[in-house]
């Protein structure tokens, strides 16, 4: 399965996925990697891996739906059969959400459906929760929601600070989301209804 990356910063995320594509028994290829931040250091992990890269800078389009078809000829032109969003920092339409239905894979860093949007490990902290994670889900127009693929939880220490929660978190994203592309790029996470079916898993 071919796929794209999309990414606005550091992209952390991008290298675990990269790193994980990079072995052939891994059933994704890193085909586009695109940000919308010109600079992102994610473009360079991109090229360190040989990947092509893009940048769409948003703010030289009149508006996000031509952004989003610029967007959307890059991603044609790439041959992506999926997308994945790795910390993209843009609110995509519905027109673009819905051409990319079940196509399109985000990683948040919350077990949804608690703290949906930003700064969810300070949220966590403040809310008490004892346990805090990461979850991979299916794209959908409202902002964190959509099927739900995989979930990764850690324990939320009493001397936590959002840092070092927020640090625990993304080691369990790095190890997520490369898994959660295996299943869905395997055909193994299917969507049924609000909810997602996992088959044949290790099989
Ligand atoms: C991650 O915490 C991800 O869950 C969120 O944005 C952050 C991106 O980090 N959507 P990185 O660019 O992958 O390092």
């Amino acid at each position: 399965m071919k796929v794209a990356v999309l990414v606005s910063g550091r992209g952390s995320n991008l290298q675990a996925l990269l790193d994980a594509c990079a072995d052939p028994s891994h059933p994704a290829e890193i085909v586009a990697v695109i940000s919308n931040v010109p600079g992102a250091y994610a473009l360079e992990r991109a090229e360190k891996a040989g990947v092509t890269t893009q940048v769409i800078d948003h703010k030289a389009y009149d508006g996000r739906p031509a952004f989003e078809d610029a967007l959307n000829a890059a991603l044609d032109e790439a041959g992506a059969d999926l997308v994945c969003l790795a910390g993209f920092m843009r609110l995509l339409t519905d027109a673009f959400v819905d051409r990319w239905h079940d196509r399109m894979i985000n990683i948040h860093p919350s077990l949804l459906p608690s703290f949906k949007g930003l700064h969810t490990h300070e949220r966590a902290l403040e809310a008490g929760v004892r346990f805090h994670g990461c979850t991979v889900h299916f794209v959908r127009a409202d902002m964190d929601a959509g099927p739900i693929i995989a979930q990764a939880a850690v324990p939320v220490h009493p001397d936590d600070d959002a840092d070092a929660l927020g640090a625990r978190v993304l080691e369990a994203e790095h190890r997520l989301y490369p898994l959660a592309l295996r299943l869905v790029a395997e055909g193994h996470a299917r969507v049924s209804g609000q909810r997602v079916v996992i088959t044949n898993h290790g099989a």
